[in-house]
């Protein structure tokens, strides 16, 4: 029987437990074992009881759980080769070739570095006697199936992430209850959100509540920006508004890539338009919590798709990350995926904002 094992890995997001039990159960269905890899690279490096075989029970009432039940991590040692090499003996040890994991993009590079390195960990293993030439010989290629699991919204390639609708939603609904407390005071909110270098859930979440203004990271402000703001929230004020709404990207900065932070905008509104303002930063209130309807599905049909495509790869296929484009479940190249998305970062760095724009829209 082939066994599949599942991991989590790099920041939580909504929707990741609902994968795990997708891949266990859709391993389960597919006549294979299924395992589930506890707290991320961790887990691999340190084996024993943190691979554990999965029945179907274990994951039950897991699609609408919030965060990873499986636990995730930063792990420094999988980033050496020996911390590769004890993940590898421990994943002979059960028999495991086949790994699933859900993740950003670091999470998934260091998964196709593993498969690519495997063949000379196998050798190794055996050069140091730590397994016998027989324990290595059907397990000689490792199979590595990514999904996106990030709120941020960050991979090229694919529509949405695992979580991202959930913390949009989540806030949205903050922003609707801030802007209870802004109408009634006549007050201006500075609100920061997550999303890394990624501007998704601030601009995203500009459009669902009808902000005022939004700082963007791959979009950066005019260089006027100070002035520009401060009259389009005048202008509005003048047209009737009761309260006004800023949201700043935590990752946004000007033209130059100095840092815009909510107490820049704050100061600017106080100042120069004479707003009682406040800042409100929702930090991972906008990570936890259960997953929106889009987030089950998305981890469901995924889940399983990732099986799949354990069960028909070949030596030869490319790691696959999973994605959804136009609503359709597909399969695409990992390592192209991370590259588009990597230079989308570069693009950034080096203030080619167009190009970055670009990258964002590309598939
Ligand atoms: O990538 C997900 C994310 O939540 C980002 O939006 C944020 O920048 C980062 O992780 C926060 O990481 P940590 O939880 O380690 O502070």
């Amino acid at each position: 029987k082939k066994r599949i094992a599942v991991m989590t890995s790099g920041g939580d997001s909504p929707g990741m437990s609902g994968t795990v039990r997708a891949v266990v159960r859709q391993t389960i269905a597919s006549g294979c074992m299924a395992f589930a890899v506890y707290e991320g690279y961790d887990g691999l490096v340190k084996g024993g009881d943190m691979i554990k075989e999965m029945g179907w029970e274990d994951v039950r009432g897991w699609l609408s759980e919030g965060g990873t039940l499986i636990g995730t991590a930063r792990c420094a040692e999988f980033r050496e080769r020996p911390g590769r090499l004890q993940a590898a003996n421990n994943m002979i040890e059960k028999g495991i070739d086949a790994l699933v994991i859900c993740g950003g993009d670091g999470s998934l590079t260091g998964a196709d570095k593993f498969r690519d390195e495997w063949p000379s960990l196998m050798e190794e293993l055996v050069t140091k006697g730590l397994r016998s030439k027989e324990d290595v010989a059907p397990h000689m290629h490792l199979n590595i199936v990514g999904l996106v699991g990030s709120i941020d919204n960050d991979l090229s390639s694919t529509d949405a992430t695992i979580g991202c609708y959930s913390s949009l939603t989540r806030i949205c609904q903050s922003i609707d209850y801030i802007d209870a407390t802004a109408f009634s005071h006549q007050r201006a909110f500075v609100v920061e959100v997550m999303g890394r270098h990624c501007g998704w859930l601030a601009l995203m979440a500009g459009v669902s509540c009808g902000a005022d203004f939004i700082f963007l990271p791959e979009n950066p402000p005019t260089e006027n920006w100070e002035e520009e703001m401060c009259t389009i929230v005048r202008r509005h004020r003048d047209m009737g508004k009761r309260k006004t709404i800023v949201i700043v990207a935590e990752g946004a900065h000007d033209r130059k890539l100095n840092h815009i932070n909510p107490k820049m905008v704050k100061d600017l509104l106080s100042n120069k338009v004479g707003l009682d303002t406040r800042i409100t930063t929702l930090g991972h209130v906008q990570r936890g919590g259960p997953p929106c309807a889009y987030d089950r599905m998305l981890s469901t049909l995924q889940g399983v798709e990732a099986v799949k495509a354990v069960l028909e790869a070949t030596p030869e296929t490319p790691s696959p990350v999973i994605c959804i484009v136009e609503n359709k479940i597909v399969r695409k190249d990992l390592i192209k995926a991370i590259q588009m998305t990597q230079q989308v970062a570069k693009d950034i760095e080096a203030c080619d904002f167009d190009a970055a724009m670009k990258g964002r829209d590309a598939e």
